[in-house]
């Protein structure tokens, strides 16, 4: 397989875009098809989720609303919407809509606190899921023949099967690497010279940390593409992933309850957000205090409602990430988000400023002398909440460098965002590095 993928020079390239021949048939219809295809399935969904599940029955009987009731895409507003709690009320399998003896797969998710949340697939379910994450894989840049190195955890998180199936269904070489054992994937990737890569973006800084430690410069592998997702990351860490390695990094968004990844993908060629797989699942973004949808491009809460699954139908669910839609663009007929901001749960409230860890993540990737390893301390100080952002230090850098380093870290977050923080640069490998999802907030607020 040749390199001629490699983004060379890497940073704020695109891609080739998908050949119209490998477009699916879900990708070539045009809008009014989409829009009509949406409606009906919509208003199946609304009839399934009503008649085999009792959490639904209840909530539209009490909201006043029958599935009939919908008559327009627009009707969907009227309906009761779906959060995390519904799952944990219901758990472990009472939102699903089929018998179990119909369920072939089960994942949760881990939840930081409480019961995880579980969720089901019917074998109709894992096909569509394969599809459309084949399809995350074609406009990614993915071919078939393709070898796709799969950093996404395996177990119950959908990031690795999740991936497995799709990359497999695309017609790529699935090498089932799951998240940890990181000199060995090293070593795997130098040895079995796959094109892709499937990783949460905070793991793939360690990677690369890793091919240095190993006097490997990560730019003459065989990687060419990288698709990312699991977690919010940034322009700049865009930026600085396709500059150290030399490929192309897109976007991947999904989430269990939902299907798992997959629901939205970047394509290579335009790298302008991601395009929502819209013929299976609709989007709604809507003020996370109100409840009322907005209009495109204002940000806000997205949500979610499946159009095509069996097993666990899933009607207007509140993701609590926040992002606006837009009109698409490499995909006309299927809408972007922006890269997702943060999560509603994840917003540090400092002093009266809201805050969110990808505005620092901004900042710090922008300073020199400074790795883009850094953690975010909340403690309570008297009566007032403060912020430490504890940031590695390049090996490199000099002591002077370092306290330039904070000063220019501070003054940005103070400038850009509002509110003093505390800088503080720490020597290099000294944070604790990620294998899978990123836990960028500590809290030792109320802990004495
Ligand atoms: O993280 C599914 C996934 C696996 C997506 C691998 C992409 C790649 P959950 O564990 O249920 O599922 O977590 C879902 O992760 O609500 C977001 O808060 C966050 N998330 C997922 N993708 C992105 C992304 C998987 N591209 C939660 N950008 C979601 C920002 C993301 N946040």
């Amino acid at each position: 397989m040749g390199s001629n993928l490699k983004a060379a020079a890497g940073a704020r390239r695109t891609g080739t875009p998908l050949p119209a021949e490998l477009l699916d048939a879900g990708e070539r219809m045009s809008l009014d098809e989409l829009r009509a295809q949406q409606l009906d399935n919509l208003r199946a969904t609304l009839r399934h989720a009503y008649e085999n599940v009792e959490l639904y029955r209840k909530k539209f009987d009490a909201a006043g609303v029958r599935p009939e009731d919908c008559r327009s895409l627009a009707d969907l507003a009227r309906f009761p919407f779906t959060t995390k709690a519904d799952l944990r009320d219901t758990y472990p399998f009472g939102m699903f809509a089929v018998p179990m003896a119909d369920v072939r797969r089960l994942h949760a998710s881990s939840g930081t606190t409480g019961r995880p949340t579980v969720v089901g697939y019917t074998e109709a379910d894992l096909d569509m899921w394969a599809d459309v994450f084949a399809r995350s894989i074609r406009a990614a840049g993915g071919r078939p023949g393709h070898k796709v190195h799969n950093s996404y955890g395996y177990g119950l998180f959908t990031g690795g099967l999740g991936a497995h199936y799709g990359a497999e269904r695309a017609g790529c070489t699935v090498i089932p690497a799951s998240g940890g054992m990181t000199a060995r994937q090293v070593q795997i990737i130098q040895d079995f010279r796959p094109e892709i890569i499937l990783v949460t973006p905070s793991y793939m800084l360690t990677l690369l940390d890793e091919f240095e430690r190993q006097g490997i410069d990560p730019r003459t592998s065989s990687l060419e593409i990288g698709i990312f997702g699991a977690e919010p990351w940034t322009e700049e860490m865009r930026r600085e992933i396709e500059e150290r390695m030399d490929i192309h990094a897109v976007d991947i968004y999904g989430l269990s309850e939902v299907i798992g990844p997959g629901v939205a993908q970047e394509c290579v060629d335009t790298k302008d957000g991601l395009h929502i797989w819209e013929d299976h699942f609709f989007p709604e973004v809507v003020d996370p205090v109100t409840g009322e949808v907005l209009p495109e491009g204002e940000e806000g809460e997205l949500t979610f409602t499946s159009l095509t699954k069996e097993a666990l139908p899933i009607i207007r669910y509140r993701t609590r990430d926040l992002t606006r839609l837009l009109p698409g663009t490499a995909r006309p007929s299927f809408r972007r988000m922006a890269k997702v901001t943060g999560r509603c749960d994840d917003m540090i409230i400092l002093r009266g400023v809201n805050l969110f860890p990808s505005q620092i993540e901004e900042i710090v990737l922008r300073t020199p002398g400074v790795a883009p390893h850094f953690q975010l301390e909340l403690s309570r100080r008297g009566r007032m909440d403060h912020l430490t952002v504890r940031v590695e230090a390049r090996p490199d850098a000099a002591t002077e460098a370092r306290t330039t380093a904070a000063e220019t870290i501070a003054k940005g977050i103070k400038d850009g965002v509002g509110v003093t923080v505390g800088v503080d640069v720490v020597d290099p490998e000294t944070l604790q590095r990620s294998v899978g999802k990123i836990k960028r907030i500590v809290d030792l607020r109320d802990k004495g």
